[in-house]
């Protein structure tokens, strides 16, 4: 084709893609374990993801129970969800505490008396230290709203807009101490919309996000017991 002559309808900007929810993640299901996990959850914010594993340990999806919530922010959504869903839920306010060291030990012994086998971050906006990585070392799972290694950090979704990208997501992975790192355990890729806000794409990669995140969660505790 000559520089000149206009692209094919399929690809030219005439051409409405067709929208697509998730571009891979087949419909897995999460893994199954020797017996059902402990589930502990971190959470900061809003709580959606709390509220999926919940829901797909209740139903059987994810053999496992959430036996336990700790929020940092006192007025947090996950706090009222976490009421609304019967689940236990203890507020540690970061503020409380001398430095990430010290909340990270108080974490680290409210879900070993909880006998947690994987701790989930669901939105949990702290960095967490070596402290906790250790205690839950391959047991630590993390979500974040891209595909790692791209866009670590906050405003992950913002900042994949403003660089244009066509293909983001998620990703869910095991916790290494530096920020958003360790292995990755599953990503599910999302289109991002040449007209895409934060409003319209952040749905999106949310509704995938709780897809993955108890299949990731699965994964973590399957290894656990693999374990020599
Ligand atoms: C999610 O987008 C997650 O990837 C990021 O924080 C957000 C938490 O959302 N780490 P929610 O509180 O689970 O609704």
């Amino acid at each position: 084709m000559s520089p000149s002559e206009p692209l094919p309808a399929a690809v030219g900007e005439d051409a409405a893609p067709p929208r697509t929810a998730a571009l891979v993640v087949p419909h897995v299901a999460p893994p199954q374990t020797p017996r059902p996990l402990r589930l502990g959850v971190l959470a900061s914010g809003r709580g959606s993801n709390f509220e999926a594993l919940v829901r797909s340990s209740r139903h059987g999806a994810l053999q496992g129970e959430v036996v336990g919530l700790v929020v940092n922010t006192p007025h947090c959504k996950a706090l009222a969800r976490a009421g609304r869903l019967g689940i236990a839920a203890t507020v540690m306010n970061h503020h409380h505490y001398g430095s990430r060291e010290a909340l990270d030990h108080a974490l680290v012994d409210h879900f070993t008396a909880l006998q947690v086998d994987v701790l989930v971050m669901a939105g949990w906006m702290r960095i967490v230290s070596p402290v906790l990585c250790q205690a839950y070392d391959q047991r630590l799972v993390n979500i974040h709203p891209s595909l790692l290694p791209a866009f670590r950090g906050l405003n992950a979704m913002e900042r994949a807009l403003a660089a244009g990208v066509c293909i983001t997501g998620c990703t869910a992975h095991l916790v290494a101490p530096e920020v958003d790192a360790g292995p990755i355990l599953i990503q599910a890729a999302v289109p991002a919309y040449p007209n895409d806000t934060l409003a319209t794409l952040a749905p999106r990669i949310h509704a995938q996000e709780h897809r993955i995140l108890p299949i990731a969660v699965a994964m973590a505790g399957q290894r656990l017991f693999a374990r020599p």
